[in-house]
């Protein structure tokens, strides 16, 4: 039965790729039906899509030359946010989407080259999606704002500092480890960071600012390992009253710009196992997995 529930789509999403490359061509009357796939017909003419050797044979040139992605999921016409979700999160990914519908399946036709990429973006979405959560129909217009980044003031840094160094703690008590190696682990990583109280060096301790107001804390700084091309987000955090509004992903969003504007290229962090929200964050950004620490209590 054809599923009406986008969230659960998403989060079993299965997407096939068709074997070939596609075309989107003016049809001037020589296209053969039997090799054509779609039809648009509008006031200016016919517009087919049709399999790239049948474009080649009558020496039409394709509008667009595509890979023809199916969502495998028996999808209803009037299920809501379907096509938003995935083509929000393709057009994140810099890929541009033209989306079909048939009675049973989407069809999503992205630029040939993408094919590979679009089908990974496409998975992450799997996974960053549960059953039964609303689906927002476009992630940057459900927040609706684009936060600002404002590096914290002196007091506004020894207000957060205490705050922060106890959360970290409990968070590694949390994820396993003992709490006094806990607190040595901080000290230790503090004086690199923190020398005398204050960010080092590179290090950025930002408010974020929605509309002006501030609604969370992100801080980047250089990577430990020293890799020159990389900013790491130490710290990323949305007030709990802000919450579920689409702050993180926009400060997630903010801290990706930050990044470009001095020229790094890629953005790096890490994430405690029991932290669902913050992985299931970073996953549907295309975060990849770089390591996974892991232990057994005996
Ligand atoms: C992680 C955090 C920054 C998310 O901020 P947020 O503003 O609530 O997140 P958003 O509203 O932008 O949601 C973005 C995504 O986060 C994930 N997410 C947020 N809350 C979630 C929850 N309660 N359960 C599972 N996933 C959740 C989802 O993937 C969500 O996307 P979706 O709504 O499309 O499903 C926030 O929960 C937080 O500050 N946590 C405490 C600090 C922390 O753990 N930071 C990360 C490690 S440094």
């Amino acid at each position: 039965m054809a599923e009406r529930d986008v969230a659960a789509v998403l989060s079993a999403l299965v997407v096939a790729r068709r074997p070939g490359s596609y075309a989107y061509v003016g049809d001037d009357g020589r296209v053969d039906p039997s090799r054509c796939l779609a039809v648009i017909v509008e006031s200016e003419g016919r517009t087919a899509v049709v399999d790239l050797d049948h474009a080649v044979e009558l020496g039409l040139e394709p509008a667009f030359a595509a890979a023809w992605i199916t969502i495998e999921a028996e999808t209803a016409l009037d299920a809501v946010g379907l096509t938003a979700a995935v083509a929000t999160a393709l057009a994140d990914a810099g890929i541009a989407c033209n989306v079909l519908a048939g009675l049973h399946h989407d069809h999503l036709l992205v630029p040939d080259a993408e094919a590979d990429r679009a089908v990974q973006v496409l998975e992450a979405l799997r996974g960053s999606h549960r059953p039964g959560r609303a689906v927002a129909p476009d992630r940057r217009a459900r927040s609706g704002r684009a936060v600002r980044l404002r590096d914290k003031t002196e007091a506004g840094f020894d207000a957060w500092l205490p705050v922060h160094t106890a959360d970290y703690i409990a968070q590694r008590v949390g994820a396993g480890e003992d709490e006094q190696v806990a607190r040595r682990t901080s000290e230790t990583q503090h004086a690199v960071t923190f020398p005398g109280g204050r960010p080092a060096a590179g290090h950025h301790v930002m408010d974020v600012l929605d509309d002006g107001e501030v609604v969370g804390t992100l801080w980047m700084g250089p990577p430990f390992n020293g890799d020159g091309d990389t900013w790491f987000v130490f710290k990323v955090e949305i007030d709990e009253g802000f919450r579920g509004r689409g702050l993180g992903r926009a400060a997630m969003e903010a801290a990706e710009d930050w990044t470009r504007t001095r020229g790094g290229s890629r953005i790096a962090l890490n994430v405690f196992g029991p932290n669902a929200a913050a992985r299931s964050l970073y996953g549907s950004l295309g975060y990849e997995v770089a390591s996974i620490g892991m232990h057994k209590d005996l």
